[in-house]
C-alpha cells in the first residue's frame, strides 16, 4: 500500500466516524453528558439553550477519542474547536485540518474547489452506495448530471410540488386526529413517515400500483440496509463483494430495485405513447431532462441511481429537520405562539407562494438546522498542496468542516447555543456570513434539494402547528446523537392534542380546559 493509500484509508475511517458512523454502534447508547452550561451574555433575550454535549475541556487523547467517536461523534468536540478558526491535527491518523473560518471554508468549497475532492466514505455514507447518482459521481459524469438535474430542483418546479407536500401533511393530520386527544406519538418516527410519503408523491406521483404496501415496506428496508456502512466499506473493499447485512435481505432489495425499474419503464412508455398523460413529477422531469450544451440525457442506470439518491439524501435529513423544529417549539412558548398565529393567518390564503408567506415558521426551521444540522460534517481530501489562512495543506490532507461546530462557533455567533429564530428574520438575516451557516454545504457541490427540503419542512410544520398543540412526553430526556444524520436519540415522544377539536365531546372537554 502506498503512503497515500494508507493515509486515505485512515482518512476514510476518521471521516466515517466524524460523519456519524461507527462499526458496531448501538442505538441510544450515549450517556447523558452534562448538558451544556450556558454562559452566553444575552440568555434572557435569546431564550433557552437546548440540549447539547458540553465541549471537552481539552482535545481527547487517541483511545478516549476513538471510544467517544464510536459512541456519539458530537461528544468528542473540544472547547478549542468552538473558539479557534482552524485546528490542525487532533485526529490519531494522517494530517487533518478542522476548518471553521468562513474565508477558509469559501476557499475549500468554492474558490479552489477543484483541489478538494469529496471524501470517498462520506460519499458512500450519504449516497447509500449509489455510485452513479449525483451525490457520489465525480468529474465529467457529475458535471453533466448536475447541469441536467439542477433545473428539476429550481424554485419554480419545487413550488409546483406544494399540493403534493400539503397532501401528505393532510394524511398525517387525519391520522393523528383519529388517535384522539393526548395521544402519545413518536414524532421522530412520524416525521420519517411523512417525508417518505412526500418522496412518493413527488417522485412517483401516480403511485406504485397494486403492490404499493409491499413496495413501501421494501423501500424502508432498502434504505435502512443499503445506507448502513459495513466494516468492509471502511476497509475500502469494493462494492461487488457481498456485505452480510445486505445478504440477509437480498430478496427484498432486489424486489425494490426491480419495482423501481418497472415504474421507470412504465413511465417511459407513457411518455412515448401519451406524453400529455404523464404526471408532472420528478421522475418525468428526470426522464425528459436534456442537457442544453451537449444534448446528452441522463443514462438509464443514472436515472435509477438518481431516483434512489433523491430518496436517500432527502427523506431522513428533512425528517430530522422537522423533528428538531417540533422539539424546539415544544420548549418555547413564545415561538410556538408566533408560529401558530402565522399558520392560522397564512394557511387559509391562496396556495401559490404559501411557503414564502410562512416567514417565522421558516426562521424556526433555519434555527433548528443551525443548532442541529442534519449533515453534521462535510469532508474533503486535498489533491495538492495549498494554504488555508496561513495553515499548510498537504496533498492528501483531510479537511473537515462541521456545520455543527461552525453554527455554534463563538467567533461567529452571538449566544451561539441559544435558540433564537430571530437571527433569521429581517436585517439580522443579512448579517450572517454566507460561509458561517452551511446546513446545505456550499460551492458547486452544495445540496441540490435545499429549496425542496425547506419548502417541505415549512409547509408540514405550519400545518401540524395549526392543527395540534404538543408537548414533550414528561420524563423523556432529549439528546442529540449523530448516526449518519443528527437525530434525537431514542425518538421524540410527544403528547399531542387537537387545537380545535370538533364534536360534542371535544366541545365539552374544551370547556373544561378553558375554565
Ligand atoms: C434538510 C434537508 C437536507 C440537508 C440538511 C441536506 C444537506 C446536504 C449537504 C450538506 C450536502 C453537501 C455535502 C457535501 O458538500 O459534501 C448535500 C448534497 C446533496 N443533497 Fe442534500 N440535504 C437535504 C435535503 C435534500 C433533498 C430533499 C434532496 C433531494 C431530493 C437532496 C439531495 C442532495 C444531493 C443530490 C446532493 C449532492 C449534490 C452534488 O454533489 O452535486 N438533499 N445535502
Amino acid at each position: 500500500m502506498t503512503p497515500l493509500a494508507a493515509g486515505e484509508r485512515n482518512h476514510r475511517e476518521m471521516a466515517g466516524v466524524l460523519l456519524g458512523f461507527s462499526v458496531g454502534q448501538r442505538k441510544g447508547s450515549s450517556p447523558m453528558l452534562e448538558v451544556l452550561e450556558h454562559s452566553d451574555r444575552s440568555l434572557a433575550e435569546c431564550g433557552f439553550s437546548p440540549p447539547a454535549p458540553k465541549p471537552q475541556p481539552r482535545p481527547l487523547k487517541p483511545i478516549a477519542l476513538i471510544r467517544t467517536l464510536k459512541r456519539n461523534p458530537l461528544e468528542c468536540w473540544a472547547a478549542q474547536h468552538f473558539e479557534q478558526p482552524i485546528v490542525a491535527g487532533g485526529l490519531p491518523v494522517g494530517h487533518a485540518l478542522l476548518v471553521h473560518e468562513p474565508t477558509a471554508i469559501r476557499h475549500v468549497l468554492l474558490d479552489n474547489a477543484a483541489n478538494y475532492r469529496k471524501d470517498r466514505l462520506q460519499r458512500r455514507v450519504l449516497s447509500a452506495g449509489l455510485n452513479e447518482g449525483l451525490l457520489s459521481a465525480e468529474g465529467e459524469q457529475w458535471r453533466l448530471q448536475r447541469r441536467v438535474i439542477a433545473p428539476i430542483f429550481a424554485r419554480k418546479t419545487v413550488m409546483d410540488f406544494t399540493p403534493a407536500m400539503m397532501g401528505a401533511a393532510d394524511v398525517l393530520i387525519k391520522r393523528w386526529s383519529r388517535l384522539g386527544d393526548y395521544a402519545s406519538i413518536d414524532v421522530a418516527a412520524e416525521m420519517a413517515r411523512i417525508t417518505l410519503d412526500v418522496v412518493e408523491r413527488t417522485i412517483f406521483s401516480d403511485g406504485f400500483g397494486s403492490d404499493a404496501e409491499d413496495i413501501r415496506a421494501a423501500m424502508v428496508t432498502y434504505f435502512n440496509t443499503i445506507g448502513k456502512i459495513s466494516p468492509l466499506d471502511l476497509l475500502g473493499v469494493p462494492d461487488f463483494v457481498p456485505r452480510l447485512s445486505r445478504l440477509r435481505v437480498r430478496s427484498t432489495l432486489k424486489f425494490f430495485e426491480s419495482e423501481v425499474d418497472r415504474v421507470i419503464s412504465a413511465r417511459r412508455r407513457i411518455l412515448a405513447e401519451q406524453p400529455d398523460q404523464a404526471p408532472h413529477d420528478l421522475l418525468t422531469h428526470l426522464l425528459e431532462a436534456l442537457d442544453s450544451e451537449s444534448e446528452d440525457r441522463v443514462t438509464e442506470s443514472e436515472v435509477r441511481s438518481n431516483i434512489l439518491t433523491f430518496i436517500a439524501a432527502g427523506h431522513e435529513t428533512t425528517a430530522n429537520t422537522l423533528s428538531w423544529s417540533m422539539f424546539l417549539l415544544s420548549q418555547s412558548r413564545e415561538w410556538r405562539e408566533r408560529v401558530q398565529a402565522e399558520a392560522d393567518r397564512e394557511l387559509t390564503g391562496p396556495t401559490p407562494g404559501i411557503a414564502d408567506r410562512l416567514v417565522e415558521t421558516r426562521a424556526v426551521i433555519e434555527e433548528a438546522i443551525r443548532l442541529y444540522p442534519p449533515i453534521a460534517a462535510i469532508s474533503r481530501v486535498a489533491l495538492g498542496d495549498d494554504d488555508l489562512s496561513g495553515e499548510r495543506v498537504r496533498s492528501g490532507s483531510l479537511i473537515v468542516i462541521s456545520p455543527y461546530v461552525l453554527h455554534r462557533h463563538h467567533l461567529l455567533w452571538d449566544s451561539p447555543n441559544a435558540f433564537d429564530p430571530q437571527r433569521f428574520l429581517g436585517s439580522a438575516r443579512a448579517e450572517i456570513d454566507r460561509f458561517a451557516y452551511l446546513p446545505f454545504g456550499s460551492g458547486p457541490r452544495k445540496c441540490i434539494g435545499s429549496t425542496f427540503a425547506l419548502q417541505e419542512a415549512t409547509l408540514v410544520l405550519a400545518m401540524i402547528v395549526k392543527q395540534f398543540s404538543f408537548q414533550l412526553k414528561p420524563g423523556h430526556a432529549v439528546w442529540p446523537t449523530l448516526q449518519v444524520t443528527l437525530r434525537p436519540a431514542n425518538g421524540l415522544p410527544m403528547i399531542v392534542r387537537q387545537r380545535f377539536p370538533s364534536g360534542p365531546r371535544a366541545r365539552a372537554s374544551r370547556r373544561v380546559l378553558h375554565s
